[in-house]
Order: structure tokens, then C-alpha cells, then sequence
């Protein structure tokens, strides 16, 4: 049931925008038809008198369709249009032999698609279009759905919207922005506002952090499931005896995504600062790695090229420091420096000086250049950072797999404690959808 009251929602929405700009349209345009009345003959002017009692158009209603070779062109209430092929009307058929609508998931199969199908009747009614297929299976569309799912640019854009908010880069002017823990876990606007700025800026600072090594991980299961690693449900970046971890001391970090030994990184890091240390030391630094990425893809083409096309290790190899991590642990990943889309675009950062591995699969003649583009990309990082101290009860929030995190050294004796914890961008976004939903809430 909550499924399909939040799909009504989406619908709803979508009408209410089309609606909404039906009747700017129909403002603008009306002088103009006024003007146009006086010279009309009084056959077209009863016409237009009785197009005038119709209901308005909404946005998604279908006008025509009109069968062509391939596809079904089909023009929609807000001026809008679509040619919906043939081929993908037939996989999408919504009828119950074809889709099953209580699980949300297609049972025609690949193997039954006639790649040539084209329909032998369509008729278009009040609310749905039918169309009748040459080989006799009837198929119906309501109109919304075809609406939502038109190969028009501001169709395709909205569910583009829905799959991930576009990424805003930022540079060294960039302020966190800043949330209250407990108000997050209350209210669901606040925490909507936070997934929502998570996805855009990709990095905020949770303040009033309870006093407690596993204040992350209660946020995270709040909004999802914790990410787990070998190092467990959380981390205490501590100076730690046998440390297993270069992290896990009081060196200077250079900045880093953490934990590129996985093939599927954490999306998010929550760094909580349970204690800092007092006086110099320890300061934080940051930097927006899509931002450092695209500078590098504009500035230094080469250099960008091979760090989208060479591949590095990453490894981890350790045993367990506390009772909640693995025994013994040996990870190898292999991956770029940074990962591009198949549209181009920067979807992961890989910077980790402390578990790249020395290890390379490469001819040696292309060792140099690989090392000169990692260190023009680690310039535009730090020429592009963020540095400031967080205090107990700070918890900074990162996208994991485009922002980077690092910090000063500090004396070896400090009672400095953070704590990390993960959660990956599935979960998050997918309660970033659920939350919209619920709250009405469409960008
Ligand atoms: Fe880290
Ligand atoms: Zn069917």
C-alpha cells in the first residue's frame, strides 16, 4: 500500500507541475486568440467556443499518437513530444501476463521480444492508450506513465534527478554546512536536507554529537545499515599499540578516500571528533576531488587521461587490533585513480598514499608520467582545501568516493580520539528517495 500511495504522490506532483505551467501557457496566449476572434468566420468561431468549455489539457495527456514505422509518436498536453519505439512498448506491455504490478517487475522475457513488432491498431481513450500488436497480444499504457517515461530531454532530466542529484564542486572558499544530531534523527526534513546536501556538495559537519564511540554507527542505522569493513562497524583512529592501519597513529595523513582496497568503496564517511588534542596538531583538512578532477581534465588533459586509464592496487594486509575486527585480513583491489561514466563524468576518487600499493601492472616506461599526474592532481587538492579543527562532538560527513579527508600529525602521548563509520550510497539515496516521497519534497 505505501508503495502505491507513494507512487500516486510522484504522479500527483508531476500533474500539479503540468498543470500548473498549462495555465501560464494559456494566460500568455489568451490577447493573442482574442485578437484572432474578430476575423474568423462563424463555423470556427463556434468551434473554438466549444474548444473553449473543454477541461484544460493536464500536462501529461495525450493529444494524438500517431503509429509510424518504428515508433509511436505521441504529442502530450504540454506541447511536448515523444517518439516511443515499438520495440521498447512491447517489452514495457503493463498488462498482468507481462508485468507482474504487486512486485514492480517485468516477467516478459528477452527471449519472447519480436525485435520487429509493430502494432496492427492503437487507440487512444480517455485514459489509457491500447495498443493491439500484429501478432494479437493487446497492451495498455495509462497515459502518466508514458508521460514519465517520454525520450524527451526534461523526462529523461527528472529521472536522471531521481537516479542522483547533479554534484556541485566546490573549492577553498567552501563552508561545511551544518546540522544538529538529534534533530536529524527527529526530523525527517532535517534529515532530507542533510542526503539532499550530501549528494550536492558532497561533504556537511554534524554538531552535538553524543559522547560516545558509537554515536556514527546510531545515525547510520538511523538512516540505513552501517557499512562494515575488516575494521568492523566503526573505527577508533586512536594511536594504537600493533597499529594495523598507518591511520591508527599519530602520523600527518596526507588527504585520502578511505578504504580503496574495496571494490565497492564506503560512500559515506562519518568522522566523529570524540576528543581533540590540545594545542597544535590535529587539524583536519579537506578537498573536493570531483572539483580537482575537472580542474585536472581542463588544465593538464594528458595527465587526466592517464589517471581515467591506468589502474593501481590498493591492499590491506593486518589482523584484528580489537575484538569486533577480522582476525587477519588481506584485501588487493585494483582500480583508477579516478573512474569516469560512460557519460564522461568523475564518479570515483582512489587517493590513498598510505595503501596504494607498490605493486604496479604496468610497463616501466609508463611508471613517470603515471607519478607526474598523481602529483599535479595532489597539488590542485591542496592548492583547492579546506583546513580548520574539529571539536569533541563534531562529526564531519564525506562523500567517500569524491571528497578527500587528511590531517595534521600530533604528539604521540595526545588523548586525541575520532571515530569513523560508513554508509553506502545506495542506502543513502535510496532513503533520500523514500523521504521525498513521503514529504512531497520534488527538485
Ligand atoms: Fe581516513
Ligand atoms: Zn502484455
Amino acid at each position: 500500500m505505501a508503495t502505491i500511495y507513494s507512487r500516486t504522490l510522484f504522479l500527483g506532483a508531476s500533474a500539479l507541475r503540468g498543470v500548473a505551467r498549462q495555465q501560464v501557457r494559456q494566460r500568455s496566449s489568451a490577447p493573442l486568440s482574442y485578437r484572432n476572434t474578430r476575423s474568423l468566420n462563424l463555423a470556427s468561431t463556434a468551434k473554438q467556443q466549444l474548444a473553449v468549455k473543454e477541461a484544460p489539457l493536464s500536462a501529461n495527456s495525450i493529444v494524438s499518437s500517431t503509429p509510424e514505422t518504428e515508433s509511436l509518436n505521441l504529442k502530450f498536453g504540454d506541447g511536448s513530444a515523444s517518439q516511443m519505439p515499438y520495440v521498447w512498448l512491447r517489452e514495457n506491455c503493463q498488462c498482468s501476463e507481462c508485468y507482474n504490478s504487486m512486485a514492480q517487475g517485468r516477467t516478459f522475457l528477452m527471449e519472447s521480444l519480436d525485435l520487429n513488432i509493430s502494432p496492427s491498431n492503437v487507440k487512444n481513450d480517455e485514459e489509457e492508450v491500447l495498443v493491439e500488436w500484429n501478432d494479437g497480444h493487446v497492451s495498455k499504457y495509462t497515459k502518466p506513465w508514458l508521460y514519465d517515461r517520454a525520450f524527451t530531454p526534461a523526462a529523461r532530466a527528472q529521472h536522471r534527478n531521481r537516479y542522483a542529484l547533479r554534484r556541485e564542486p566546490w573549492g577553498a572558499d567552501h563552508q561545511l554546512k551544518e546540522f544538529d544530531y538529534y534533530t536529524m534523527i527527529k526530523d525527517d526534513k532535517v534529515l532530507l536536507d542533510w542526503l539532499l546536501t550530501m549528494e550536492r556538495k558532497g561533504s556537511a559537519m554534524i554538531k552535538n554529537t553524543p559522547d560516545r564511540d558509537i554515536a556514527g554507527p546510531e545515525i547510520i542505522e538511523h538512516i540505513a545499515y552501517v557499512k562494515q569493513s575488516h575494521y568492523g562497524p566503526h573505527s577508533p583512529v586512536i594511536n594504537r599499540p600493533n597499529t594495523n592501519n598507518v591511520a591508527f597513529s599519530n602520523a600527518k595523513l596526507g588527504m585520502h578516500n578511505d578504504l580503496p582496497q574495496y571494490e565497492q568503496m564506503p560512500g559515506i564517511i562519518f568522522i566523529q571528533c570524540v576528543k581533540q588534542h590540545r594545542g597544535t596538531g590535529g587539524e583536519s583538512v579537506i578537498s573536493d576531488g570531483l572539483f580537482a578532477a575537472e580542474s585536472l581534465r581542463r588544465n593538464h588533459p594528458d595527465a587526466f587521461k592517464i589517471l581515467t586509464t591506468t589502474d593501481a592496487y590498493f591492499w590491506d594486509k593486518g589482523h584484528a587490533n580489537y575484538s569486533w575486527e577480522m582476525d587477519e585480513f588481506y584485501k588487493i583491489s585494483k582500480m583508477p585513480i579516478l573512474t569516469l561514466n560512460s557519460d564522461n563524468e568523475v564518479i570515483r576518487v582512489a587517493v590513498n598514499n598510505a595503501i596504494r600499493d607498490s605493486y604496479l601492472d604496468l610497463p616501466s616506461h609508463k611508471v613517470k608520467s603515471f607519478y607526474v599526474a598523481m602529483k599535479l592532481l595532489n597539488d590542485i587538492l591542496y592548492d583547492n582545501s579546506v583546513r580548520f579543527k574539529m571539536d569533541a562532538g563534531d562529526m564531519m560527513t564525506l562523500d567517500n568516493v569524491r571528497c578527500l579527508h587528511g590531517r595534521e600529525g600530533y604528539e604521540a602521548f595526545s588523548e586525541r580520539h575520532v571515530e569513523s563509520s560508513y554508509l553506502d550510497w545506495d542506502e543513502a539515496r535510496c532513503r533520500r528517495r523514500r523521504l521525498q516521497e513521503k514529504l512531497g519534497v520534488f527538485i
